[in-house]
């Protein structure tokens, strides 16, 4: 489903060790006809993660964008950063199987990629699988709710 205010939007946000495979999942997105909403970081200049990960974790919380995407050379840092904001459910995938279930079990909103781990074949087949898995409700969405009491 798409969100009416922010039109499906994907926001987009990286470090330094994040910023080429942010550039490739950027392109991937436009030619899938998603709008990403790139919120930097610019350059492979050296920068800290949280800054990103704050950025894209309040533009979903507020509806800019639908979704987040984030990016760092492990996802660890942005894994550790974004599950601070209460809303926000981030799923460190680094193969089809949890990208699956991050969705499909975890209903996850923000995809998190380690940079220095994944190559951009797998890495466009993570962002695929997790935009087009539909999240199952049922058992999970009680167990999903736990996460914000
Ligand atoms: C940067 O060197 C690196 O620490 C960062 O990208 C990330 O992997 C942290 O978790």
């Amino acid at each position: 489903m798409t969100c009416n205010t922010c039109g499906g939007a994907v926001a987009l946000g990286s470090d330094h060790a994040g910023f080429e495979l942010k550039e490739i999942v950027k392109e991937h997105l436009s030619e899938r006809g998603i709008t990403p909403l790139d919120l930097g970081t610019d350059s492979t200049r050296s920068v800290d993660y949280p800054d990103y990960a704050r950025k894209v974790c309040e533009a979903v919380l507020n509806g800019t964008a639908e979704k987040g995407i984030l990016l760092c050379g492990t996802g660890l840092g942005m894994s550790m950063m974004a599950n601070r904001y209460k809303g926000i459910r981030g799923a460190l995938c680094h193969d089809h199987f949890t990208a699956v279930a991050a969705r499909s079990h975890n209903d996850s909103n923000v995809l998190i990629l380690g940079g220095r781990i994944l190559g951009a074949d797998l890495a466009r087949e993570i962002v695929d699988t997790w935009l087009d898995t539909p999240f199952e409700g049922g058992r999970h969405e009680r167990r999903v709710s736990k996460f914000d009491e």
